[in-house]
């Protein structure tokens, strides 16, 4: 029971209970409240000119001394005959003159006369009811009924009527209280048991969708990620399982991202080891032949030995060179260093190097350069590097008797689009989203055998256009050829620094 008042449902119908008694309380009580006035009223209104009637009757005996057996025995007289009435004589300022009850009875020898020069007033009958003080009890007060009397010669006073004397009150006021108690108990635990069922029926259904709620975060908190919430319309409710889904998708988002960077990192490790591992061993493996067979090596065997020794080397550190640089641009620490300069001239200078390369596959190595082409702002190292990768790629990949173009297109007033064609064997559509990961090779196998390479290049080119707030695409067709390209921004003289004439580098 208590655990039951600790829930929402609980707490809501107990105020909703205690709402609906205090609420029927205040009605039975006002009611209640409202029949003794109306009661009071009717009498007063019934029994106006009860003491004027009555007045005559004392007349006789006040003339002109007071004759007090005589209005005692007249008093008594009447109150026998209505025992609802309590009888006084009292002077203009409010003391009992004559009474007929037992003077200990007598709580209070003066009343205050207001009411009752209120009620002998002419326009009087439109506010009753009116309440003057009670002889009989220091504290209550009670409708009357008061006529003005004259005593002695010229002595004002009045006869006043208190109407249900002690007696009859008594006697009604256990008859009402049983009765407006019995409709009262009745009324209100009728509406106390229909509110019960009804509000509680109700609360149960709102709360219902909160308790779903508690639920779903509960699955959701204790690894079940594709918890939903359902959302059916716009209140407050509903807003909560609007949010707490986008929570969880983020929340279900960030986790797959935090499952794919792990694998990520521990492919990438396996990566890195296989392609240490390979050089050096062979590294090892042609030094510890050379130590062995140290004088019966000819000198052209030893040459070629060490040769394939310096390659190794040199691939191992271009290879660790590369990573060095790839975790340079992940930690942001490479930034380019720009300038402008002419975007053709570089290109043909790149072109140029890989001419004699291009010639050696059979390969026709072109570049397409429109006359007047603006200077572009960017760091000339980086954009080469891209440049010689993504040439040196397209070789690589394209079979003998292909061709290779380069092209430089300016697309609009801002910019310059960079695009390396090749007619080579293309890239299958699964593989292309991961063409710029680290270590993706479409060609799996590292074999000797096959195409040689890391797998470094295509990451490194796309850290560097990034760097350079652009992007670099790719759209391939297999065994009819791939294009990589890429915007770089004009050189805005009012914007970037001065024009510095390219230097032939080569
Ligand atoms: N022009 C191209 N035509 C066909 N496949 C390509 C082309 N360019 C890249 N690829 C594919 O994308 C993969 C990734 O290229 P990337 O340049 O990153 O690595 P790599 O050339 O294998 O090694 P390296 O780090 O030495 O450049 C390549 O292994 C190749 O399978
Ligand atoms: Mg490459």
């Amino acid at each position: 029971m208590k655990q039951f008042f600790r829930t929402l449902f609980g707490k809501i119908s107990l105020i909703f209970l205690l709402l609906i008694f205090i609420l029927g309380a205040t009605e039975v009580f006002i009611s209640v409240k409202s029949s003794v006035n109306y009661v009071c009223e009717a009498s007063q209104k019934l029994n106006y000119s009860l003491a004027r009637d009555l007045a005559h009757r004392f007349e006789p005996m006040l003339k002109d001394s007071l004759n007090y057996n005589a209005i005692n025995s007249t008093i008594k007289e009447l109150m026998v005959m209505n025992p609802k009435v309590d009888i006084y004589l009292v002077d203009k300022h409010g003391h009992l003159i004559a009474y007929f009850e037992k003077p200990e009875k007598i709580k209070r020898k003066m009343i205050n006369i207001e009411p009752i020069r209120d009620f002998v007033k002419e326009s009087s009958y439109g506010s009753l009811p009116i309440f003057g003080d009670d002889p009989l009890d220091k504290t209550r007060r009670k409708v009357f009924s008061a006529a003005p009397i004259t005593i002695g010669k010229n002595e004002q006073g009045y006869l006043y009527v208190i109407l249900a004397s002690a007696r009859y009150e008594l006697a009604a006021e256990g008859i009402r209280g049983s009765y407006i108690l019995k409709t009262s108990a009745i009324a209100l635990s009728t509406i106390l048991v229909f509110g019960a069922v009804v509000g509680m029926i109700f609360f149960f259904f709102v709360t219902k969708r909160l308790r779903q709620v508690t639920h779903t975060v509960r699955a959701f908190e204790q690894g079940d990620y594709s918890q939903r919430l359902p959302v059916t319309s716009d209140d407050e409710v509903s807003e909560l399982a609007a949010a707490f889904n986008r929570m969880a998708d983020t929340i279900q988002k960030n986790i797959r991202d935090m499952e794919r960077n792990a694998i990520l990192r521990r492919e990438l490790i396996a990566n890195i080891s296989h392609d240490l591992r390979s050089p050096l061993s062979s590294i090892q493996g042609y030094i510890e032949t050379v130590l062995m067979k140290d004088d019966r090596l000819s000198k052209d065997e030893r040459k070629k030995f060490l040769e394939t020794i310096l390659k190794n080397v040199t691939n191992l550190s271009q290879l660790v060179q590369e990573l060095f640089d790839l975790s340079k641009f992940d930690a942001k620490e490479s930034k380019p260093n720009r300038e402008p300069f002419s975007i053709a001239d570089l290109t043909q200078d790149v072109v140029l190097k890989f001419q004699p390369i291009a010639e050696g596959l059979n390969i026709h190595l072109v570049t397409k350069l429109p006359v007047n082409l603006p200077f572009v702002y960017a760091d000339i190292g980086m954009i080469e590097r891209v440049l010689s990768n993504l040439i040196d790629n397209a070789l690589r990949y394209t079979e003998s008797g292909g061709k290779v173009t380069v092209r430089l297109e300016r697309i609009n007033a801002d910019c310059v689009r960079i695009s390396i064609s090749d007619t080579g064997k293309g890239i299958p559509e699964k593989d292309l989203p991961y063409v710029f990961d680290r270590f993706y090779r479409v060609e799996k196998s590292r074999t000797r055998n096959s195409v040689e390479g890391s797998g470094l290049g295509l990451a490194i080119a796309k850290k560097i256009v990034e760097a350079h707030n652009s992007i670099i695409k790719v759209e391939s067709k297999l065994n009819s050829g791939t294009v990589f390209y890429f915007d770089l921004k004009t050189y805005q003289k009012e914007k970037d620094k001065n024009p510095r004439l390219f230097v032939h580098r080569l």
